[in-house]
């Protein structure tokens, strides 16, 4: 985590990882941002995945084992647990240790005989899976439009090691965010209660307990943006003066207005969804999207 964050903060650019947003608290604020009314993505993909409950599951057909990437709070998880019949197994896979634990007992309640396996690990490098029938179907879900957090080159790592891990007869249940008005973007991702803001500040917050850094959280602001030519919406923490911050005795200067890219969250459109899956050893079996085009989710076969 700190060589991470040192090489972030020392382009011309500064980044820090995305993936650093989800500590206890982060993995917290983003279940109170998919709550927001501005904050269309998470609504929309569960309209979409309710509908589609039925479709999926006899597709599916009976006890599959559903591997899930990035799996928060596992929320649109339960409509699939409650839709297919006879799982063999859920493995929630997060990098959030914290949120793993807290759900783990939550589902078990509502789900008494599902065996239950979770997996602490980044997704990009999908960690080994635990001993589950290696007879039993293995169905991927990764919704939310995380892999929207990806760029190109991390699409085509993870789509490949997906397949891997899943095997030949594998299934990707993948949610993506569409392109559509900036209008309806930003406010997305800038809402008016400012917990995107609280979400996106937190990376300060833990870095300066984690690694002892001294970020001053009244001198930074969120900021949200579109990049056009990225199809992207991008998050920012925008610093308010001339400052320097010190990390682990190294000391970085920030002038005012300067910028950390902390996010990009991509938009994608058809041609794009099309490359990208061309590249990889998937094909689509069925789209799934709703009436007005904001979201689609596919379920995804090997070619
Ligand atoms: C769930 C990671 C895809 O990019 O829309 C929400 C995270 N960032 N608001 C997204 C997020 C700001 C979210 N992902």
């Amino acid at each position: 985590m700190l060589d991470d964050v040192l090489e972030g903060l020392s382009g011309r650019q500064k980044t820090l990882p995305s993936r650093l947003l989800y500590d206890a608290r982060g993995s917290d604020l983003f279940e109170d941002i998919t709550a927001l009314p501005e904050y269309y993505p998470t609504r929309t993909e569960t309209a979409i995945l309710n509908a589609a409950a039925p479709d999926l599951s006899r597709r599916i057909g009976e006890g599959a084992v559903l591997v899930e990437y990035g799996a928060g709070a596992s929320v649109k998880t339960r409509i699939l647990l409650d839709a297919l019949e006879a799982l063999a197994g859920y493995v929630p896979i997060d990098v959030s240790d914290d949120m793993l634990a807290k759900t783990k007992p939550l589902l078990q309640q509502d789900y008494p005989e599902l065996p239950i396996h979770p997996v602490v690990g980044n997704f990009l490098v999908p960690p080994p899976l635990p001993d589950i029938d290696p007879r039993a179907r293995r169905v991927g879900f990764f919704p939310g439009s995380t892999i929207g957090n990806l760029d190109d080159a991390d699409i085509e790592t993870f789509l490949a090691g997906a397949a891997e891990e899943l095997g030949p007869d594998g299934l990707l249940v993948l949610g993506v965010d569409l392109k559509k008005s900036p209008d309806i973007l930003i406010p997305a991702y800038d809402d008016a209660q400012g917990v995107t803001a609280d979400f996106n500040l937190n990376l300060l917050v833990r870095l300066n307990r984690e690694l002892g850094a001294d970020f001053d959280l009244d001198n930074f602001r969120h900021e949200a943006r579109w990049n056009e030519a990225e199809s992207r919406m991008e998050m920012h923490l925008v610093s308010l003066a001339d400052q320097g911050v010190t990390i682990c005795g190294k000391r970085f200067d920030f002038a005012a207005g300067e910028t950390i890219h902390t996010e990009n969250s991509r938009k994608f459109d058809p041609a794009q969804i099309e490359r990208l899956l061309a590249a990889s050893p998937w094909r689509v079996a069925e789209n799934y999207r709703d009436a007005s085009d904001l979201f689609s989710v596919l379920l995804l076969e090997r070619r």
